[in-house]
């Protein structure tokens, strides 16, 4: 039976059983929702008459491997839970994954520093889980419009230094969240960014103007409007290409997307 906690304004973790993801998920990857519920055909939102899969990408928070359970971060938009809560009692989130490519920290790097802006942040929980316990120093830059809108700090994985700032000032510095940068990015090897354009866009230019020096990836989850590569919907231009971010992404360098 899928579980449904809301961790923060937006924010709901949504625990389904999944055993096929749960044994082959890996850290970066995501997995899509189908609208149409498995026991009975019952539909579960309006979308699921005319779309199949919800485009909205879900990314893996955790796995349990032994239960044959995974918990993904599901997002919404002005305090409606109903699209994602509405799944009738007893039934599982039936959802197709695990997709996109896994991300792993380079084994060399021995500081590690993430920023995530508002619910972006549930793309790397689970990098900054897989590097914490490998031993890599983490910090996490947490940035959203106020402290309701963070994801919350004693649900952060075991070892992660938290560094917040807020729009208004609720929580941590009042200010972007890239003004925490200069304090973190002088010992650590690479930075690790997920959040809206606007944060990517921050980022690019503090790398044009030489603040921002360390090598970055940025996570770009894309809405899945095919889910198999064909539509070329999620397609990012890069200095390589054109490459599609439902089988190729979410992690980009900074420094080819265009
Ligand atoms: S969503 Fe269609 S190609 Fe990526």
């Amino acid at each position: 039976m899928a579980e449904f906690e809301t961790i923060a304004q937006g924010m709901i973790l949504v625990r389904t059983g999944a055993s096929k993801v749960a044994r082959a998920a890996q850290p970066g990857q995501f997995v899509q929702r189908r609208g149409i519920v498995t026991q009975g055909l019952v539909s579960d939102d309006a979308r699921a008459q005319t779309t199949p899969f919800d485009p909205q990408p879900y990314p893996i928070i955790s796995v349990d491997a032994t239960s044959g359970e995974i918990t993904v971060l599901a997002t919404t938009v002005d305090g409606d839970d109903s699209a994602i809560t509405s799944t009738p009692t007893g039934l599982e989130w039936a959802v197709r994954g695990p997709l996109g490519q896994p991300i792993s920290v380079d084994a060399a790097a021995s500081h590690v520093a993430f920023i995530a802006q508002g619910d972006g942040i549930g793309a790397i929980i689970a990098v900054m889980r897989e590097a914490a316990e490998r031993g890599v120093r983490v910090t996490l830059m947490a940035g959203a419009a106020n402290a309701w809108q963070l994801y919350p700090s004693h649900l952060l994985p075991d070892g992660v230094r938290e560094m917040t700032a807020t729009d208004d000032g609720s929580a941590g510095i009042r200010a972007p969240v890239t003004h925490l940068l200069p304090q973190v990015q002088d010992d650590a090897d690479l930075l690790i960014a997920a959040g809206p354009k606007r944060l990517y866009e921050d980022l690019a230019r503090m790398r044009a103007d030489g603040l921002l020096t360390i090598p970055t990836t940025v996570m770009k989850l894309p809405r899945l409007e095919c889910r198999d590569g064909e539509c070329g919907k999620c397609a990012v231009q890069t200095t390589d290409g054109t490459r599609l971010a439902c089988v190729e992404g979410p992690a980009f360098d900074l420094d080819e997307v265009e």
